[in-house]
């Protein structure tokens, strides 16, 4: 009896002190006001791939889980799908593979074409930013000169939906996680040879273009990547825009 007693207690414990927290109060109010921004990843990336106009289109998508959330609603001529199947136990998708595979056989001519080139490639695989920062790099070498690299993730609300391990559902962040994606985006957003920016959007929508003028290149000194550095210059080191700002960016392109 007693021994119960004591288990209830420290539930009851445990569980007031997770309920009035204020770092999961505040990181949920954070959570509310990110899953209402829109648009969402599908519509920017139709977006996208709608300012091609009567172009036949080519679409890749690194990282696809379930193609009911975003795939299988793409607009584009031609469309290939890569993603192991960690997430999504059917993984129904072209490329049974990881991205590095894909690449590295695609560089071979085993797959596909190495003369493909696509408009619109849709990074959202493995979060963590070593690995992003391979799937730009690779990226790059198989976009159209006027295509657009665009990648998920990169504007994580807190540092809890900043964490590297993805299991962990009892931090402030629940079960919504961003990874160190925001670590490649704002790394590779130092390089002068490319115009990059941040629609605030669905978690950050990064997109990398050779073309489009997005704004200067990010100077903000972060060599151990600080999450309290990136958070303090957030606006600065994604370049981060409203889907208004970005259209106007866009249309001007148009004219
Ligand atoms: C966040 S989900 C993708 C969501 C999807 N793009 C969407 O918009 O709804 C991440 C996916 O990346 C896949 N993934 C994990 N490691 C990968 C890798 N090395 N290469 C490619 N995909 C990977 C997982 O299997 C998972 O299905």
């Amino acid at each position: 009896m007693k021994n119960w007693f004591t288990k209830i207690k420290t539930y009851y414990n445990w569980g007031s002190r997770f309920l009035n927290n204020s770092y999961h109060s505040s990181t949920k109010a954070r959570i509310e006001e990110e899953i209402n921004k829109k648009p969402f990843r599908t519509e920017l990336i139709n977006y996208l791939l709608n300012s091609f106009g009567e172009k036949q289109t080519v679409y890749l998508e690194i990282g696809v889980r379930n193609p009911e959330d975003n795939f299988n609603h793409i607009n584009a001529n031609e469309k290939y799908s890569v993603d192991p199947g960690i997430e999504f136990k059917e993984n129904p998708v072209d490329f049974k593979i990881t991205s590095d595979d894909f690449f590295n056989q695609l560089k071979l001519g085993k797959i596909l074409n190495p003369a493909i080139r696509f408009d619109v490639i849709f990074i959202d695989g493995l979060h963590i930013a070593e690995q992003a920062e391979r799937d730009i790099n690779n990226s790059l070498q198989f976009i159209n000169e006027d295509g657009f690299i665009i990648l998920h993730d990169c504007n994580p609300p807190t540092e809890y939906h900043a964490r590297e391990e993805y299991c962990y559902d009892l931090s402030p962040a629940q079960k919504y996680w961003n990874g160190t994606t925001w670590k490649a985006f704002v790394n590779f957003r130092k390089r002068k040879d490319y115009f990059s920016c941040c629609v605030d959007s669905d978690w950050g929508l990064g997109i990398i273009s050779k073309k489009i003028k997005f704004g200067i290149s990010n100077k903000i000194e972060n060599n151990f990547y600080e999450y309290s550095i990136f958070n303090l210059n957030r606006k600065e080191c994604l370049n981060l825009i409203s889907f208004e700002e970005f259209n106007n960016l866009i249309i001007n392109k148009l004219m």
